[in-house]
């Protein structure tokens, strides 16, 4: 097997002296920590890199990723990172960003079985039954492909904002904002779908937390 992965090292280590060449102190200020201003929830597909795409630069994105951007109640990790993004490091925006043609997304509105990942997609074909209305109106495949896209992550963003954490959040008065986001893997551009949730009100009163 040719060893490919050898020119990810090689590149790592052109990369690391390209930014001491251009700041000898630059990884020794980005080891001192941390004070990322956005958290971000994307798809695991390698064509949406966090940073690339939003000109970010080493500490200023705190990253999650899993398939198809999915903010599931459960789910210990994404809890977790969400959990140390908000009460620790007191980022100001959660973004959930997805992106057309995700194939999690895809794969969730058709009926083959993949094996194991069905029980991650059940979670995006839920999303599908709660917009079943105007999803199944659409008549155009790929557009309902990309409404599906885009309706999925309205719902992660309502799922954010139904957890305990970010509600403490709006409780203490700490300034959260939470976007949803598209990406288009056609032209490189995000669109902003303008759900942006900004207190407990912005939530359907059934998951409006009272304190403890
Ligand atoms: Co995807």
């Amino acid at each position: 097997m040719e060893k490919t992965y050898h020119k990810l090292l090689e590149n790592n280590k052109a990369w690391a002296t390209l930014k001491l060449n251009n700041d000898p102190d630059y990884f020794e200020t980005l080891a001192k920590g941390q004070t990322p201003e956005y958290l971000w929830i994307g798809c695991s597909d390698s064509r949406v890199p966090a940073n690339e795409i939003t000109g970010t630069r080493p500490g200023e994105i705190f990253v999650h990723r899993n398939i198809a951007n999915m903010v599931v109640h459960s789910d210990m990790n994404m809890l977790s990172v969400l959990s140390y993004a908000v009460e620790v490091l007191k980022v100001k925006h959660v973004i959930v960003c997805g992106h057309y043609g995700c194939g999690g997304v895809i794969a969730a509105m058709g009926n083959k079985q993949y094996g194991l990942i069905d029980n991650w997609l059940r979670h995006i074909k839920d999303v599908y039954r709660f917009h079943h209305v105007e999803l199944d109106a659409i008549e155009d495949e790929t557009e309902r492909e990309r409404r599906f896209v885009e309706v999925n992550v309205i719902e992660q963003v309502h799922d954010l904002g139904k957890t305990s954490i970010v509600q403490n959040a709006w409780k203490r008065n700490q300034p959260l904002h939470i976007h949803g986001w598209v990406y288009d893997i056609h032209d490189g551009i995000i669109n902003d779908l303008g759900v942006t949730f900004t207190c407990t009100k912005d939530l359907h009163k059934v998951y409006q937390l009272k304190d403890m």
